[in-house]
């Protein structure tokens, strides 16, 4: 049986800050507006304490990649981001060429602190421009118009090696053609790397209380699916084929960050409600901070981190969350990787007669040699992901 440990030396470090300027009506991802203004030092120290609690988990391990993430992280001070890479740096080390991302909201104070990000190191900037006209923007209840996202944008293309937009799309009464324009409008605007999310309505969300309102319907299944899969065709033929479900990208300009999570590497965590996944002697271990911000930096200062699951992972739930992940991927999922974790076979976890018909229905493939296969899920498969997942764990 192959080893448990990644097969590269992927090592990622996330770092999640939790504030934002207003809460977009359909997020539920664990950000917060702040009451008052949160105090750079005491972030620093408390984001400085969690990193140092897991460095002594894993030491020696050069970081690949790190992503400010959020929440808001371009609200973040430039000297914080300064600080929490110099701790990094000391703790770790980078590896060559590591990728260093930080999400950035395009209203123009944020773009006025990206040339400090730049010289506090990072990289690669992720800007969220969401939609490409006043009216849809208003409904997604930005705080940006239009002509202050690509402004922002300009900025960063001009500052940056590396910039990723984020758009998006299947938002109520969108047309194919109304899409389309959109999307090459933003291919216009020459991206390397673009994030394509269909509008999901999250639960507990002010767009899920519209929608059970009444106020205004989802579009259609059927559409969005279809916007799906032109999407894909539109970016293919542009030259940023997907590469993950919602990712695309020029060759090569792929989120290494993101990459290490859907292969089901090892990266660290922290900063409120931040999960990580840590190899550790041949174990899978499982790692999530506290989401509330008072209490995470309470916790941080008292005891050194804010850690609230730290769990060692029973084979099975290892070997599912590396087939839920690596199946989003057009490189596919190396099935070896999946026995690895399990310590089985895959005739002991997978239907197998399931995949031959998923694989004549055009679903899925099998490529590779016999000894190196790997399972690849089709656009058409990728569409239907969930529904195929559920069909194929024995
Ligand atoms: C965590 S958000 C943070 C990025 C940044 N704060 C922003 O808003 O641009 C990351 C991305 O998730 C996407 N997203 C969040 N909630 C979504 C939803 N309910 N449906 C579709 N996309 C969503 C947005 O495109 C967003 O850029
Ligand atoms: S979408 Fe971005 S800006 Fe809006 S609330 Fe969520 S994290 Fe904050």
């Amino acid at each position: 049986m192959a080893a448990i440990a990644p097969p590269n030396s992927a090592f990622a470090v996330y770092l999640h800050w939790p504030f934002c300027k207003a809460k977009c009506p359909y997020c539920d991802f664990n950000s917060f507006v702040a009451e008052q203004t949160p105090d750079p030092k005491a972030w620093l120290k408390a984001y400085q304490s969690e990193l140092t609690h897991f460095a002594a988990f894993s030491p020696n391990r050069p970081v690949t990649s790190v992503f400010f993430g959020g929440g808001t992280p371009s609200l973040m001070p430039e000297g914080l981001v300064a600080g929490l890479l110099e701790t990094i740096d000391r703790l770790w080390g980078f590896a060559e060429a590591a990728e260093i991302t930080l999400e950035a909201n395009p209203t123009s104070a944020e773009a006025a602190r990206f040339a400090g990000y730049k010289a506090a190191g990072v990289n690669r900037v992720s800007v969220g421009l969401q939609a490409l006209d006043d009216a849809d923007l208003r409904f997604l209840g930005r705080q940006h118009s239009a002509a202050e996202g690509l402004a922002a944008w300009e900025l960063a293309r001009g500052l940056f090696d590396r910039a990723s937009l984020d758009l998006i799309y299947a938002r109520p009464q969108q047309s194919l053609a109304a899409w389309l324009a959109e999307l090459d409008r933003a291919l216009a605007l020459k991206p390397d790397h673009i994030s394509l999310y269909q509008l999901t309505i999250e639960p507990n969300t002010v767009f899920a209380s519209d929608v059970r309102r009444g106020l205004w319907q989802p579009l259609d299944d059927e559409i969005a699916a279809d916007l799906f899969l032109a999407t894909r065709q539109r970016l293919a033929a542009a030259g940023l084929p997907a590469y993950e479900v919602s990712n695309h990208a020029k060759p090569g300009q792929e989120s290494r960050h993101n990459l290490c999570y859907w292969r089901y590497q090892d990266y660290v965590g922290v900063g409120p409600g931040a999960h990580g996944r840590l190899t550790l002697n041949g174990q899978r271990w499982a790692s999530r901070q506290h989401k509330a911000p008072p209490a995470w930096l309470a916790l941080c200062n008292d005891q050194g981190h804010a850690t609230r699951h730290w769990q060692n992972l029973e084979p099975d739930d290892a070997w599912q969350e590396a087939l839920i992940m690596g199946l989003r991927l057009r490189e596919g999922l190396p099935l070896a990787r999946l026995e690895a974790l399990a310590g089985r076979p895959v005739a002991a976890l997978l239907d197998l007669a399931m995949i031959e018909r998923l694989c004549q229905s055009g679903d899925l493939s099998l490529q590779g040699t016999e000894q190196a296969r790997t399972l690849v899920a089709s656009d058409k498969g990728i569409e239907r992901l969930d529904a195929i997942l559920g069909a194929l764990v024995l």
